[in-house]
């Protein structure tokens, strides 16, 4: 038995933590058991890697030390977490994941992504999400609204460029492989971004039930 696995990508404020619940909603209305978790975390070791990852420090985090953490915390979150429910047949929805590894350290830090994609292989071997699902949204409207809950991580805390670099990044790797990817126009009204999540949900059941 093998699960389905989705995760939900997009910039900071971008809905992915609301919609992750709605659609957890959606599916155990279903009677379809659902695993909700995220990253970097998602284990009480990986949590501690994400503290680092976002906790504003004095030292400069070098970009390699940034993408290693990623993965450190990636690699104990599929064994202990990911892996584990899949296998018994959950749907797991994961708030970020590998895309965001490409779409924040190699776009926005500027890491190449064949050191990327050499980790994911270590790191994940084959497995890969069979659906991303990608809120999309202009820069500016989504810092509004990670700034309007107050004091800003440290990834909040870099510029307009850095994020329009994000967003192209995703969009980027949408495009390339659009069987697996799905993008949301998450700057829409959030009752209309539901609704077009909701749209998923047959094929989404057709996948689980086989
Ligand atoms: N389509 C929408 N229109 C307006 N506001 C929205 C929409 N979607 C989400 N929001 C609001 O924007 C804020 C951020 O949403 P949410 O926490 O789901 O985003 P996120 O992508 O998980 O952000 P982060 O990456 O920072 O965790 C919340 O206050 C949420 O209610
Ligand atoms: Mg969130």
């Amino acid at each position: 038995m093998s699960g389905l696995f989705i995760t939900l990508e997009g910039p900071e404020g971008a809905g992915k933590s609301t919609n992750r619940d709605y659609l957890a909603e959606l599916l155990r209305g279903a009677g379809v058991e659902v695993v909700l978790t995220r990253e970097p975390g998602g284990t009480p070791l990986a949590e501690r890697i994400r503290e680092l990852l976002l906790t504003p420090a004095e030292e400069v985090m070098a970009s390699d030390t940034e993408l290693l953490l990623v993965f450190a915390a990636r690699a104990q979150h599929l064994q202990a977490v990911i892996r584990p429910a899949l296998a018994r047949g959950a749907v797991v929805l994961c708030d970020r994941f590998t895309d965001a590894t490409y779409a924040y350290q190699g776009g926005g830090r500027g890491l190449p992504n064949e050191r990327i994609a050499l980790l994911e292989t270590f790191v994940q071997g084959a497995l890969r999400p069979d659906l991303v699902l990608v809120f999309d949204l202009p820069v500016a409207v989504g810092l509004a609204r990670a700034a309007a809950r107050g004091r800003l991580d440290r990834f909040e805390q870099e510029d307009l460029a850095f994020f329009e670099a994000v967003r192209h990044a995703y969009l980027q790797r949408a495009e390339q492989a659009p069987e697996r990817y799905r993008v949301l126009d998450a700057a829409q009204p959030l009752e209309q971004v539901q609704r077009d999540i909701a749209a998923l949900l047959p094929q989404l059941l057709e996948r689980t039930h086989g």
